[in-house]
Formats: structure tokens, sequence, C-alpha cells
């Protein structure tokens, strides 16, 4: 087991991932954590993460020095390696420049954590403090022009340092420099997969909750579904979904969650139909940010009630993924504050949050998902906004624009699928802009609605490009939306990216 100590760095989760990549199992800890606790544990090897502090401020973060006499090997990364080299008696100093980006770094390859790469590798810096001298003891094994121990190393003590960030995809040697550390440093053994993440989740969670309740707000989607059958797996019949149907969601969504859920994985589902009540909420308002705002209260109004109605539910499962995640911190329950993923509950609620999937990476929660025995189609499902299909009906919402929208928006889909593209763009729908035009339909006039397709490839949604659909396929798509979808007579393609548009249109 490998421990790494969060000092606050953007990378931490990162390298977690990496670990976990290499088949090699971790916990993130943070970076005050007790030195009894580390003996505990007895890791095979630690690693520092990074940090924004300086070495020298004076509420810089600091570990136990005591770590450094275990024996255990340890990797300092950035602020990490400045940390063992000035609490190991080096020299840390400010530089006048800031190293950022990526620099070539001449290493010593004969050092066990470059074994196999070339004497130059090109490397992620993001610094401004460094390493002037090594501690006593240590040799310098890489080094830059800025830098003149971008990479130290005790090998007696098995201490290590390195001023880059091997964790990065922009370091190009970072996976085999994490690999020589846990295989040839370490000796780690690679044996750790998802299927033991899941078993011991599940054995946390149940050590955890015990004989309390908890309940799920379950919208479907990929976290929240795989979060909610994980805990499902912990304590079966005392956890109680609530999947809220606010009449915004695409065209038979609401059918599949239920199914999913109540009949594949015979969870207590509650299933809340509360379309009529928020289309009355809706009705008369064409503000996007009103709508969102209305519909996240309303969900929150929903769900509180649901939740009056039980007994004893003592914990809140959320689908937090690491993204998700603003600040650093670890612990996989704590007592909610102000915001989280269900819209914003109300301070006052006195739940437990309990958010298993809180240190995972997307495709990790999706494999997850599959190893649970949910389907592809719920495991792959694109992303889907809270406030569904109200922000892809511009202008006032009613149940004949909804209709349209989810017609059009379903043959999209399926055409997507069937042209083989649903993998490759990572979100397509169609909306209806509130515009209306005439057309020609067996020689008669029409005046019907336009719809818009929006398909975009992104790797987070922050930024995204259109999707180069093939044109026959559009064209497809764009004929049978005309035919098949009544009030539709001209169908609009968005080749606009993410900025200076959104992904999507509210
Ligand atoms: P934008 O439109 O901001 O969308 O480029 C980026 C991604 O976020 C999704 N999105 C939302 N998701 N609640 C959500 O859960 C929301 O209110 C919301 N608004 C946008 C959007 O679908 C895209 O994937």
């Amino acid at each position: 087991m490998i421990l790494i100590m969060d000092f606050g760095g953007q990378y931490s989760q990162l390298i977690g991932r990496r670990v976990r990549e290499a088949s090699v199992y971790c916990e993130i800890v943070p970076y005050n954590y007790p030195i009894e606790k580390i003996k505990e544990k007895n890791p095979e090897g630690i690693i520092f993460s990074g940090g924004p502090a300086s070495v020298y401020g004076e509420d810089s973060p600091k570990c136990d020095s005591e770590v450094f006499n275990l024996g255990i090997p340890i990797l300092g990364i950035c602020y990490g390696s400045q940390l063992m080299a000035q609490v190991l008696d080096g020299k840390v100093s400010r530089a006048t420049t800031r190293e950022y980006g990526k620099t070539q770094v001449n290493v010593d390859n004969s050092s066990l954590l470059f074994s196999g790469m070339d004497n130059s590798i090109t490397a992620w810096m993001s610094h401004t403090d460094f390493i002037e001298k090594a501690p006593e003891g240590f040799k310098v094994v890489g080094n830059t022009p800025i830098c003149p121990v971008a990479a130290m190393e005790s090998s007696d003590k098995k201490l290590y340092g390195v001023q880059f960030h091997p964790e990065v995809e922009h370091t190009k040697n970072g996976r085999d420099i994490i690999k020589n550390f846990l295989f040839k440093i370490c000796n780690c053994n690679a044996n750790w997969n998802m299927e033991d993440f899941i078993n011991k989740t599940v054995a946390e969670i149940k050590e955890e909750i015990r004989d309390g309740k908890a309940i799920c707000a379950l919208s479907g989607g990929v976290d929240s579904s795989v979060a909610a059958v994980l805990v499902h797996e912990a304590i079966g019949d005392s956890l109680t979904c609530v999947f809220v149907d606010h009449g915004l969601l695409r065209k038979d969504e609401a059918k599949q969650v239920v199914k999913v859920f109540r009949e594949e994985f015979h969870m207590n589902l509650i299933a809340v139909d509360a379309r009529e009540r928020f289309l009355n909420k809706l009705k008369g308002v064409e503000d996007p940010e009103r709508k969102r705002k209305i519909i996240g209260e309303e969900f929150i109004r929903v769900f509180e009630e649901e939740q009056g109605k039980l007994e004893g539910i003592d914990y809140l499962v959320q689908g937090t993924i690491y993204p998700d995640v603003v600040e650093s911190g670890v612990g996989k329950s704590s007592v909610i504050k102000s915001h989280h993923n269900v819209g914003g509950l109300p301070e006052d609620v006195n739940f437990k949050l309990v958010e298993p999937l809180r240190q995972l990476f997307k495709d990790e929660v999706r494999e997850v998902g599959r190893k649970l025995g949910l389907s592809e189609e719920v495991v792959e499902r694109q992303p889907f906004p809270g406030p569904g299909l109200a922000i892809r009906v511009l202008g006032e919402v009613n149940e004949d624009k909804l209709k349209i929208v989810r017609e059009a928006d379903y043959i999209f889909r399926d055409e997507i699928k069937k042209a083989g593209l649903d993998r490759e763009i990572w979100q397509y729908f169609a909306l209806l802009p509130n515009i209306r035009s005439v057309g020609v339909m067996g020689d008669e006039r029409t005046y019907s609605y336009t719809v818009g397709l929006r398909a975009v490839t992104s790797i987070d949604g922050m930024t995204a490009d259109w999707a180069r659909i093939p044109l026959d396929v559009l064209e497809k798509i764009s004929n049978r939306i005309v035919n098949e979808v009544e009030h539709v007579n001209r169908v609009v393609y968005d080749i606009t990216s993410k900025p200076p548009a959104t992904i999507e249109w509210e």
C-alpha cells in the first residue's frame, strides 16, 4: 500500500490515479496525518504531493519529521521534495523567475527512479522555490539550468525528491518514474484492481453506516447510479433512493431509471412524479436563470418532503467524483455544510454525507459501474444537466414544446448511435430555440418550429468543439426529425465552439 500525503497540491488525486493505474492500492491522507497512524498502516512507500505553499511560509503545511526515520521509502514531489530538503538540512531558496511548463531535465539514469530512461527527459515544472542544496548524504540525480537540484536521492535511506510533476501527462516519462518508485524502490506488487476498490469501499461503508439508514438522490446519471449501487451492496434495504421525475427528462428516461434500479437491482426506490408541479412553477417564466433557480428550489422541496416521510435517515449518499471536489481534503463522510451536488440542500439538514466515489475520475467510476453490473447504457451515459430539458426549450417551457424536443432528441440519439458515433461525441442533444419559420410541406405553407442540434467533443465540458458529424448522418437526422416530429419544419446544426458559446443554449 502506498500512502499519499496531500500538501494541498492541485494534482494530489492524479498521483492517486497513477498509482492505481499501476495496480497498486493507495490512500490519500492529509499532510498532518499522525505518525502513529502511518506506522499502523505500515505502507510500502509514501508520496508527498506538491502544494502551493513555501516551506518558509508561517503556516506552511508540515508533516511529522519522524516520518523520515521510519525506513519507509518516500518520494517527494515539488513542495514535497522541498520540504524533505528543508527538514533534512538542505537549502531551499526562492527563485527570481518562476519555472513553469515543459522543461528538459537532465537526469542520472543510474538512479533507480530514472532507470530505463534517456538522460534528458521532458518534465512539467510549476514552482518558484527550488532546492539550492540537497541535504547531506543526498545525491543530485537531476538538474535544469534554473534548478540545480531537480531530482535528488538518498538511496540508503530510500528518500527521493523531484522538483517536477511526474503525475501529469506532460511529463513524458512520468508514469515510468512512478512505476520505478513503486516497483523498484518500494517493491510493491501490482495486484490491486477495481474489484478490490469495490470490496474495500463496501466494507468501509458497512462499518460506517452499520445499522443506520441512508437516502440517495438518484438522477439516473452515471455518478449517482454507481454510488447508489455501491452503497446498496453495503447496506441493502437500509438505502432508499429518491428519484424525482420533474418532467424535464429525455424520452423514456424515467421509465429506464425505475426499471434498472427496481427490477434489475431490487433497490428501494421512491419515484416521485412531480411533473405537473414543476411545469406549474415554470409557467410564464422565460429567463434562463430564473428557470434554473425555480427548478433547483423545487427539487429540494420535493426531496425534503420525501425525506420527511422516511424515518431515521442519518446519511445522504452522493455521487460526487473527484473533478467535483474543489477543496483538498479527505474522508468519506462529513456533515453537510453549504454546497454539494443535490442542487444545494439547505444548510441545516443534518445528514452525514457518504461520497464513495470522491477520489475517482470519471472513467474509473465507469469501470466500477461495469464491475457492479450496470449496463453500458447507464455507464456510458452522457452528461445531462440538472434542469434538464427546461434549459433546452428556450423561453417559456410547456408540455407541447417539451414533447417536440424530446422526440427530436430521441431521433438524434438513435441516429448517432446507429452511425457508431456515440462514444466519440462527448455530448449531443436537440434543443428548441424560440423560432418559428415558414416552410413548405406537400404544397402547403407551414409555419412551424425550428429544432437545433448541438453535438460537441470535449474532455471535461470546460471547453468544447462542435463535433464534425458526417453530412450524410446529419441529413438523415434532419429528414427524420422533420418527417417524424410534428410542428417542426426546419433543423439547424450549431457550429460554435465553447468558448465563445457554451454547450447548452441557456
Ligand atoms: P455549459 O452549457 O455551461 O455546460 O457549457 C457545461 C456542461 O455542464 C452541463 N450543465 C449542467 N449540469 N446542472 C448540471 O448538472 C446544470 O445546471 C448544468 N448546466 C449545464 C452541460 O450539459 C454540459 O455538459
